[in-house]
């Protein structure tokens, strides 16, 4: 950070080697098949944004913390900065991450699998800040805005341009992980990944990690609002009549990274299958991976330890059919809680939630 010319001055990351689902405003995907680190470098994380980029002056900044407290407070990036902070290691992934994969085709931009990334965090509890706010007895959530602004794209449309804004449950926010960031992978935030400082919210689909953050409301009724009730929510239906509620935590998924969408492999060669998974409140215990489309399945091994939030990178030494054909590979993990993937989309969640093993196809044929 430059304090005198007030612009961005951290390494000059370019999002090099995404793939673009939307130009203006950026939506750029990792081309998954280039899993490689544990940490996902921050020029190949994933970048999703509603509106364009705001611009941000470090030197006028203001985070405000208002709504049910019993001090407000209007801290400046340096009072941040200066205050202690936590670094902790989360998985990030798109709520719509995968809609590629939906038959028949949904709308909203088609993620393949990189619409998730794993990085490491740094900045100030949020805890820290509501302790220091005092939030009052009564508050249930804490709504995060952004800078940015404009019309969404989805219907229904509200009348006129609006800001990036989510509610997370204060129990929620004051998990020691849940950080107001100012770096990412040992880097001040780049711009598009919400410089000067974003929420960062270690569980919950990326929705919630809001980019650009200048108000924290302490609010006493649910936040209503557009990214909470029309876009990214679901239909709950678990007691008969169908409501609408927020999407919230990630669920347990995996991901082949290679072999990669329709790739051509040889005949009778060992070949490592390799890939990620990841779960929200519960750690991935197991990964298993079938060769047949799902009528037989095998156990992979983890090459990452548990840590809670952060994906487990897996691989399997496959020995490629001797046969050539085409073969649908799959991926499914279970959880500590036992719990594993679903058989299919739950029609529920809409073009979110794509957590059903996904089917990679590849091609064995002779060279
Ligand atoms: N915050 C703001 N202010 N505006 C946005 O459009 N997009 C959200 C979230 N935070 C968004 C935002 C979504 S949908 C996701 S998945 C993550 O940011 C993506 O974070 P990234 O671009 O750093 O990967």
């Amino acid at each position: 950070m430059d304090m005198k010319s007030g612009n961005w001055s951290g390494t000059a990351i370019r999002p090099v080697g995404l793939i673009i689902r939307q130009k203006d405003p950026n939506n750029l995907e990792m081309p998954f098949d280039q899993l490689d680190e544990f940490i996902t470098p921050s020029e190949l994380f994933y970048i999703r944004s509603h509106f364009p980029t705001p611009e941000m002056d470090p030197v006028a900044y203001r985070l405000s913390i208002s709504g049910a407290v019993r001090n407000e407070l209007s801290l400046s990036y340096a009072d941040i900065r200066a205050m202690p902070s936590r670094t902790c290691v989360a998985t990030l992934e798109c709520a719509g991450n995968s809609r590629v994969f939906m038959v028949p085709p949904v709308p909203g931009a088609q993620w393949e699998l990189g619409a998730v990334g794993n990085a490491e965090w740094t900045g100030v509890p949020l805890s820290a800040l509501l302790e220091r706010a005092g939030v009052a007895d009564e508050v249930c959530e804490l709504v995060l805005e952004g800078a940015d602004r404009g019309v969404p794209k989805e219907e229904p449309k509200p009348p006129g341009p609006i800001s990036y804004a989510r509610s997370i449950p204060l129990a929620r926010a004051m998990e020691p992980d849940v950080l107001i960031a100012y770096q990412m992978n040992g880097q001040d935030l780049t711009p598009d990944h919400g410089y000067p400082l974003r929420a960062i919210v270690p569980g919950h689909y990326g929705m919630a990690s809001v980019k650009w953050l200048t108000d924290i409301v302490a609010v006493t009724q649910p936040f209503q609002g557009y990214w909470q009730t029309s876009d990214y929510g679901y239909w709950d239906d678990s007691d008969g009549t169908p409501v609408r509620r927020p999407l919230a935590e990630m669920k347990l998924k995996s991901q082949i990274a290679r072999p990669r969408v329709y790739e051509r492999l040889q005949p009778n060669r060992p070949y490592t299958i390799f890939g990620a998974a990841w779960a929200a409140d519960t750690d991935v215990a197991e990964i298993w991976i079938s060769l047949d489309g799902g009528a037989s399945w095998v156990q992979g091994d983890f090459l990452d330890p548990v840590n809670r939030h952060a994906w487990r990178r897996w691989k399997y030494d496959w020995i490629t059919p001797a046969q050539p054909g085409r073969h649908t590979l799959l991926a499914r993990a279970t959880g500590a809680d036992r719990r594993t993937q679903p058989d299919g989309h739950n029609p529920n969640f809409g073009s979110y939630v794509i957590d059903h093993p996904l089917p990679i196809e590849v091609f064995v044929a002779a060279p």
